[in-house]
This record gives C-alpha cells, structure tokens and sequence, in this order.
C-alpha cells in the first residue's frame, strides 16, 4: 500500500515523492521543514513501477534511488510541476539526464560522503576474492578443512604486485590510498584523460585499457557506468588478463559483459573475480557465476555502513529542499 503521508499539509507547490523508506534522520529533515508535503513509499522495497507513476504526478520533487528508473515516461507521469530529483546515491546513470534537462528540473546526488565506505567495501572484496575467504569459511564448515596443507587454499597476495584502477575518480583514489600500505608496487588507472594531480598521490600510471589489463595482477573497477564504459569488460580485455590475476568491480554491473566473465573465470583464464555489482541487481540464484567458486558476489552493498547511509539520506533531503528553495543544492548535478 502506499506509505504514510506526513509533514505540514500545504498545498501542491511543495509536495515531495519519497520512492521508499529511506534512513529516518533523512526523512526527519524533510518533515521538520516547513511547507514540505511528503508522501513516502514506506517499504524497504522497490514502489511497483505503475504506483511510481502514479506517485509522482503532481509532485514538485522526487528523493528516488538508485533502482528507480527516471525516464521520459515517469517525467510525463510527473507532468510539469515536477522541479527537482534528488538520489539518494552518486551514481547517475538511472537518470535520464538529457530529458532531466530538456524540462529545466535540477538534480542532486550524494558524491562524497559513500567514498570511504565504498573503498573499504572494495578492499574487502579484493582481499576476500584474492585469498578465497568465502570458499575457506565454505570448507571450515563442510568437513574440507582436514589438516594443514601446504598446497590448500592457497591465493594472490597484494605485496609487489600491480593494481590496475579503471576510473581513478573519488572512490578509484580512496581504494589506492588504502591498498597501497599492503605493499603495491605500481599502480596503473585508465580514464577518458590523464589525471596528473589525482595520480601524483600514488605515481600511478596512466595507460590504454588494454595494457591495464595486460600488465595489472588486480584490476578494480571504479568508474561511472557510461554509454563509453558498458560493457568495456569483456572478452578482449578478460583476454589480456593474467592467468593468475583478480578483477574487482564496485561500479555498475553493465560495465562488465557477464558471460565473457563467465567463461574465463570458468576456464581458469583468470584467477579470480568479486562483484559488488551485477546485471540484472538481484541476480538471479540460479545464475551461473554463483556457481563458480572463484567469484565472489555481493550485493551491492558498497555503501552500506549505517552512518554512512544515514548521511547519505540526510544529503539528498538537504539538496532537495535546496531546490525546492530555489537555493544552491550542497551537492547538484551540473547538467
Ligand atoms: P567519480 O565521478 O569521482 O569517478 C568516476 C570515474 O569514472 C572518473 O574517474 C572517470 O574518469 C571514470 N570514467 C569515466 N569514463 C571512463 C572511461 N571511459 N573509462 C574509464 N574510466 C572512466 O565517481 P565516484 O568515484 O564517486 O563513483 C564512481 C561510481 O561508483 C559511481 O558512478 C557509481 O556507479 C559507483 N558506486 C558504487 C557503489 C556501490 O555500492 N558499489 C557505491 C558508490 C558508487 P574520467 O574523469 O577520466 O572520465
Ligand atoms: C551509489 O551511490 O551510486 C551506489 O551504487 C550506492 O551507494
């Protein structure tokens, strides 16, 4: 059913569409500011697509997420009193950012304040991919662990090795900060450009996509998800991959081709793969990578620290009543 209608009862001029039950410090802002009419999807599910629609009409802002599909359709069920989105998240890619922009409505996101999560998230998947964590608890618990064994369980450590960085942006430098003290001895970051100034930190390299491929031992995926990156992992670049080495991706699963990750994980023509991100999100349980026992998958679960989706959820009501004020957002999407 549709959730709890809340806040001052004003008229239509600042009624906000909340597209689900987000941290309740985000919501307490919304309520406790004046003139705000808030109507919530008050589940910790998605809003059915049809009560979306018909949520958003006449509203004069949506606080969405990043699994709420913002396109021409939900904008025309929205109709022109629609002024202001704001996601509660700082990928993008869910937003139809040219019809977004065709009708004048500003957007804010929440860039920033998920880096360190998200980074340490990435650094704990790499660390459980490379030395095969879930797989030793697997064995800890099924009877496989019988003795110490000298040749059991053995995986890649990050002491010497090259970390390949694909999108050297906010969470690609925050994941470098905290992998280099593991010992890395070169790190190499691919981009639509050289980034001297966010390079110099780590004297990382900046290098073609297929050479990143070709000479890192971990690759870590941390761009945006772009009509320029989808599907850019796939079987050309698994290809250059080292036989021994790890890929990692915490952007979006699209940026992957997932069957030709499949096959090289499946034939060993890598060593090993963690996902935060997949294709569809939830992927399904029978799909065949589950099955694999060299790729770890998460689900989605970059930022998810309590305090940090808090302040997530506190960020996006802020910068939706900054729009609906009319007021400079603290975090707006330049479109
Ligand atoms: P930034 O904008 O700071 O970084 C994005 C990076 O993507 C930039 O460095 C950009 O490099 C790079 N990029 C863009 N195009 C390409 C390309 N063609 N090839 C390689 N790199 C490219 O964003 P954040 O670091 O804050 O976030 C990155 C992404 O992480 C988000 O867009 C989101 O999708 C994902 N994310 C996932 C989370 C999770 O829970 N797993 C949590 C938070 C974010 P350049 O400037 O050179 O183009
Ligand atoms: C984002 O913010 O884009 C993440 O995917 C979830 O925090």
């Amino acid at each position: 059913s549709l959730g709890a209608r809340c806040g001052a009862g004003v008229g239509a001029a600042m009624s906000v569409f909340v597209t689900r039950r987000i941290p309740a410090e985000g919501l307490r802002v919304l309520r406790q500011a004046g003139g705000c009419h808030v109507q919530l999807w008050d589940s910790e599910e998605p809003v059915p697509r049809a009560e979306l629609l018909a949520g958003v009409a006449g509203k004069r802002a949506l606080l969405c997420l990043l699994a709420d599909r913002v396109d021409r359709e939900l904008l025309e069920a929205a109709g022109p009193s629609l002024k202001v989105i704001s996601t509660m998240s700082v990928g993008f890619d869910h937003l139809d950012l040219d019809e977004i922009k065709k009708r004048g409505i500003r957007v804010g996101y929440t860039p920033d304040v998920l880096t360190d999560a998200t980074a340490e998230l990435t650094v704990a998947l790499l660390l459980a991919a490379c030395r095969r964590l879930p797989e030793a608890v697997e064995e800890v618990k099924n009877g496989g662990w019988t003795t110490w064994k000298p040749l059991w369980m053995c995986g890649y450590g990050l002491s010497d090795s090259t970390v390949g960085i694909i999108g050297l942006g906010r969470i690609g430098q925050a994941v470098a900060r905290r992998l280099r003290p593991f010992g890395v001895r070169k790190f190499l970051y691919t981009g639509s450009c050289p980034k001297p100034e966010s390079a110099a930190e780590f004297d990382a390299e900046f290098v073609p996509l297929a050479r990143l491929a070709e000479e890192s031992d971990f690759v870590v995926v941390t761009c945006a998800l772009t009509p320029a990156t989808q599907g850019m992992c796939n079987k050309d670049f698994f290809g250059r991959m080292k036989k021994t080495a790890v890929f990692i991706n915490t952007s979006r699963g699209a940026v992957v081709n997932q069957e030709d990750l499949y096959k090289v994980l499946a034939n060993g023509q890598i060593a090993a793969a963690g996902l935060d991100v997949t294709t569809p999100e939830p992927l399904p349980t029978n799909h065949p990578l589950l099955s694999l026992k060299n790729c770890v998958i998460l689900p989605h679960i970059g930022s998810a620290t309590y305090a940090t989706r808090s302040t997530m959820a506190v960020l996006a009501a802020e910068n939706l009543l900054a729009g609906l004020r009319g007021d400079p957002m603290p975090h707006e999407l330049v479109l």
